[in-house]
Order: structure tokens, then C-alpha cells, then sequence
């Protein structure tokens, strides 16, 4: 775990974000039209901002819930081994399913949530990620919504952390580290990192 200071550099602004989310919110509001109700279930804890904006425009009944998965912990890469930590409160047998996550990158956390979703037999079930690193994928699976592509860089902000930090910034910003003291980023934790 480094303990390096690090700056934070604007990569997608909260701007763009919102006119993002509300695009993804008018295809996912079409896709499950006449659903009797969509049940969207955030990923903890890097979704909780991204699926408070979406369900507020999505234009559906919906019922909230979530799942956690655990994590890197505080690292930067992925473990590959996949636990459930949270599991959801409610059924999905029949019903209709949105799984909202932060980011897909190695494909692992995904692909084991789907499939211990799907083995619960909804009616349907999709996939709305924030973000997706293409370039790190190592087990084949896509969301079927993506807000963006991003490349091989860290990112932080808009509820994703690195070692639970920086998810209360508003925009998603790159972790970039420095030799030099805390000049931080407009909005960015002070630079240097804590054990998680
Ligand atoms: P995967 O299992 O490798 O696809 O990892 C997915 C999870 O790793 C995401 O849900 C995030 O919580 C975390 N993660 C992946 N990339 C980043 C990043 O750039 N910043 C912070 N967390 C990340
Ligand atoms: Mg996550």
C-alpha cells in the first residue's frame, strides 16, 4: 500500500456526468417500460452516488436495494477472488433486476454478482456501469448500459474511492502521484494517503 502523496486531476466533470446519467436514465426508462416494478441494486459502496442520481430520472416504479461485494480493500488491483460482505435484503425471483456498479474493470466483481443474481431466477436482468476500463478486462462481460470508457488510469470522485477516500468529490478525477507536498486538486482530500 503506498503512502505517497497524490494529486487529483479532472477526467469527466460533474457536468457531463448528469447530461450522462440522464441519457442512460431515459434508455433504461424505455428498455424496462411496463415493468410493474424495476429493481435496482446498487453496488456497495462505489455506486451510491451514481445510483442516487439515476433512480431520481428514471421514470419508473422502483424498489431500492443492495448488494456488497467486497473489494481491492485498499489496494489498486483487483484480488480476483469475489465475496459477498451485504447481501440484499429483498427476492428477485420473477422480478425485474438493474444492477448498478461503478466501474467494470478486470470483469470479476460483475460477473460474479451476475451470476449469483441470475441463479435467483429474475425475469430480467441488465446492467448500468458509470464507468468501464476495456483495456483491464480479464473475464468476458459487458454491461449492457455504460456511462463511459475510460483508459487504464485510477479514477476517484462521484462515490468511487481509493482507500475510502475522495467519494465525496463531485466529478471523477485521476489518482496522479506526486514527490511533491499536498498540492491538491481543487476539491481533492489532502494529498497524502491514509491507511484505509
Ligand atoms: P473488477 O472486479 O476488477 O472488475 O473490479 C471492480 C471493482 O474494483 C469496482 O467495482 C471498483 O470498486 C474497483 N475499482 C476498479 N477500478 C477502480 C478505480 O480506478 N478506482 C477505484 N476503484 C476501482
Ligand atoms: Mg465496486
Amino acid at each position: 500500500m503506498p503512502h505517497q502523496p497524490y494529486v487529483i486531476d479532472e477526467m469527466i466533470s460533474a457536468k457531463s456526468i448528469a447530461a450522462r446519467v440522464e441519457a442512460l436514465a431515459r434508455e433504461i426508462t424505455l428498455a424496462f417500460a411496463g415493468t410493474d416494478k424495476l429493481i435496482v441494486v446498487g453496488l456497495l459502496r462505489g455506486s451510491f452516488v451514481f445510483i442516487a442520481d439515476l433512480v431520481r430520472e428514471l421514470d419508473l416504479p422502483v424498489e431500492v436495494d443492495f448488494l456488497e461485494a467486497s473489494s481491492y480493500g485498499d489496494a489498486m488491483t483487483s484480488s480476483r477472488e469475489v465475496r459477498i460482505l451485504k447481501d440484499l435484503r429483498g427476492e428477485i425471483a420473477g422480478r425485474d433486476v438493474l444492477v448498478v456498479e461503478d466501474i467494470v474493470d478486470t470483469g470479476f466483481t460483475l460477473m460474479h454478482v451476475v451470476n449469483l443474481l441470475r441463479s435467483r431466477g429474475p425475469k430480467r436482468l441488465e446492467v448500468c456501469a458509470l464507468l468501464d476500463k476495456p483495456s483491464r478486462r480479464e473475464v468476458d462481460i459487458r454491461a449492457t448500459w455504460t456511462g463511459f470508457e475510460i483508459p487504464d488510469e485510477f479514477v476517484v470522485g462521484y462515490g468511487i474511492d481509493f482507500a475510502q477516500r475522495n467519494r465525496n468529490l463531485p466529478h471523477i478525477g485521476k489518482v496522479r502521484f506526486t514527490d511533491a507536498p499536498a498540492a491538491a486538486a481543487a476539491g481533492a482530500a489532502p494529498a497524502a494517503v491514509q491507511p484505509g
